[in-house]
């Protein structure tokens, strides 16, 4: 580094209060006397958010007996620390739950550096390993995990214990970057097994009680900051977590259980109407910080060393601005507290532009009491299109004139959303954000990092034959209900007709939540709409939560229909004719429902339906692979089987199937994937 980026550099690490470990340009043996006491660093080490030239480390380390103590850390070149290339101390806090946070910095771009922690008397915690990111100028292309919906009350995390098995063992130019965490890092609802020792097909394993807690349903869930912190500490703890977050660098951004399943902007929700949470919403955000090494910004500044929350009140919020944000002070204290949403460059070829889609979202109409009248008995999870367009629309639905009610066959359903804002999920400062960092990126790919899935999910009710059910009282197609990205129509093709109008090149959407595996194209409507992508979407199956098919295996019993969501054969064999239900539509399930003829099957295609899909399972585990380079971009899914238990061999276990989906760079042209099935046969799925 020149003495000019170093200065500048120290600028900005000053700019964000950071303790700063500065390296030298000489290496020397690790002069420390480090001897692993893991169990006195009980989480381990992690490192997140790298950049060309520096990464924040991070610890835990308790002291019973103080309210403060110091830890020396060491960078090396190598594990053995013979080649130590930075050394400083760094402050440990009971007021930041005892984890600790240091910038890492004066690092060599692309390179793989190893740290870690010692108290004063030689207690050391766990070796990490962590890399740099490529200078903005590197063509090499980039390669990365993305993950979400890790369950360690109900599942194992075996696609870990893969994912860092095939890194230790794949040639250098194979090896991942860093892990993309797209949120429900914790659930916050948890189960006690004497209360609950099973659901669907897991165990329920004991990760503890939560202090304080408040039952919710069969649940238990934080109402305090010790209650966030003992959940994860409690996900942290999992081996396979632990050692995932020890072997590579974490780039994380929050979905919705990081606060509250239901919860939205600083409100909760369960049985009853949303509550005011203002308290509870600094408590996660403050939770989150203090256990997750980012580069978010905090609302009390830049240091690393202890988040120093806001004081709120929990007030009512009694109404919302326009924009749909609920407009009370504390509930705007509260969310500012932590501002998650940030984008990332890494090498020539990738710009991450994470967002935040819980913090400014308003309440998902479909999920509100007064939506219950679409369910439509005997058509099991679907939602009329028409209506959730009409939902979403709020009060500008049709240039401003919405119904007052929506007709649903013989019936009508008042229009509840009539006098509201239109649907967001972004808000309205992340949301010109999002289009700014679109516009300005000059990586050959622009990646939103979006959570929550971006994809359609539907079906086509209308085409079921008369001898199978009565007729579907919807004007068309329906969806399952709204609940993601895919549900705010509007606010989608706001941001995807700004990619298109501003030459957006490369767009490319990733996102977890859905607890499943697809593969498609970006686009704002589907047909008998105008159908128009502007790139390509992915979505990765949960880690470890239970998904739709495993639900529906437990469910639907009686329906009628039930074969075309999930269909059991004689000798007890379970299929997810639910993907064919979404992908190819209802006479494409139901003929292999019955038949198992495959073929058959896909000649039933609606082409209609799901022109913006190449592949949906909806009971997939495990993770995704990106590989983003000049002329293209392929994202490779890893599919593992049920993980219920933990994995009998050292390298997670078998694979359900290994899929790769590619895109040649389409500038001017329409994206077009092109799968290859590399192991295993998803056949209900492409
Ligand atoms: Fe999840």
């Amino acid at each position: 580094m020149t003495r000019l980026d170093r200065r500048s550099f120290l600028a900005s690490a000053a700019g964000m209060g950071a303790t700063l470990l500065w390296t030298s340009p000489s290496s020397a043996a690790s002069r420390v006397a480090w001897r692993e006491a893991r169990t006195l660093y009980p989480e381990g080490v992690a490192s997140g958010d790298p950049d060309a030239h520096s990464v924040i480390l991070w610890t835990r380390r308790p002291f019973p007996d103080r309210p403060r103590a110091v830890l020396t850390v060491e960078v090396a070149r190598d594990p053995e620390f013979r080649r130590v290339v930075a050394h400083s101390t760094a402050p440990v806090r009971e007021d930041a739950d005892w984890t600790c946070r240091v910038l890492a910095a004066g690092l060599q771009p692309s390179t793989v550096y190893w740290y870690r922690f010692t108290d004063d008397d030689g207690n050391g915690s766990p070796i990490g390993r962590t890399i740099t990111a490529p200078l903005e100028t590197d063509d090499a292309p980039v390669r990365f995990a993305f993950v979400s919906c890790q369950s360690v009350n109900e599942g194992k995390q075996n696609a870990y214990r893969r994912m860092i098995w095939e890194d230790q063992r794949g040639p250098a130019d194979q090896r991942l970057g860093f892990v993309l965490h797209l949120g429900d890092f914790i659930y916050e609802v948890v189960e006690y097994p004497d209360e609950v020792p099973h659901r669907y097909d897991r165990t329920v394993f004991d990760i503890g009680r939560i202090p304080d807690a408040r039952k919710a349903y069969n649940f238990h869930v934080p109402t305090n900051l010790a209650g966030y912190r003992m959940v994860y500490r409690a996900h942290i703890a999992d081996p396979d977590i632990q050692d995932a977050r020890a072997h590579f660098p974490f780039i994380c951004i929050g979905d919705n259980h990081e606060f509250s399943w239901q919860g939205f902007q600083s409100f909760i929700k369960y049985e009853g109407p949303p509550e005011p949470a203002q308290g509870l919403r600094v408590a996660a955000n403050q939770a989150w910080w203090e256990y997750i090494p980012s580069r978010v910004r905090k609302a009390s500044g830049p240091g690393l060393a202890s988040f120093d929350p806001p004081r709120v009140e929990t007030l009512p919020i009694p109404s919302l601005d326009p924009d749909g944000f609920g407009d009370e002070r504390n509930n705007r204290v509260a969310v500012e507290s932590m501002t998650a949403y940030r984008a990332v460059r890494y090498g020539r070829h990738i710009d991450l532009i994470m967002t935040d889609l819980h913090s400014y979202a308003m309440e998902d109409p479909t999920s509100r009491p007064e939506a219950d009248a679409f369910s439509v008995k005997g058509f099991p999870l679907l939602f009329p299109q028409e209506a959730l367009e009409v939902l979403d629309g709020g009060r500008h639905y049709d240039d401003g004139k919405p119904p007052s009610a929506i007709a649903l066959g013989e019936i009508s359903v008042p229009n509840f959303r009539r006098d509201e804002p239109t649907f967001t999920v972004l808000g309205h400062a992340q949301k010109a954000w999002l289009k700014d960092r679109l516009k300005a990126s000059t990586a050959t790919w622009k990646i939103w990092a979006a959570t929550n899935g971006t994809l359609d999910m539907r079906t086509d009710p209308q085409n079921l034959p008369t001898t199978l059910s009565k007729p579907w009282p919807g004007k068309g197609y329906a969806t399952f209900g709204g609940g993601d990205f895919s549900g705010a129509l509007i606010e989608r093709a706001e941001v995807y007709d700004h990619v298109r109008d501003a030459n957006v090149d490369g767009f490319v959407v990733v996102s977890g939540d859905r607890h499943s595996f697809w593969a498609g194209y970006a686009a704002k409507a589907l047909p008998p709409a105008n159908y128009e992508p502007v790139g390509i979407a992915f979505i990765v199956g949960s880690l470890s939560a239970p998904g739709l098919s495993e639900s529906l295996e437990h469910g639907l019993k009686g329906e009628p229909l039930r074969p075309l969501y999930v269909v059991e054969r004689p000798d007890g064999t379970k299929e997810a004719t639910v993907n064919l239900l979404i992908k190819r539509g209802v006479k494409s399930a139901f003929e292999y429902s019955q038949s198992g003829d495959i073929e058959r099957a896909r000649s039933l295609t609606n082409p209609d339906l799901a022109p913006h899909l190449e592949f949906v399972d909806m009971g997939g585990h495990g993770y995704a692979v990106v590989t983003a380079g000049s002329g293209s971009i392929s994202t490779e899914f890893v599919c593992i089987p049920r993980p219920v238990r933990p994995a009998a061999t050292p390298d997670g276990g078998p694979l359900r199937y290994r899929v790769v989906h590619r895109a040649d760079r389409w500038t001017g042209g329409k994206p077009k994937l092109q799968l290859s099935v590399l192991e295993g046969d998803p056949k209900l799925s492409i």
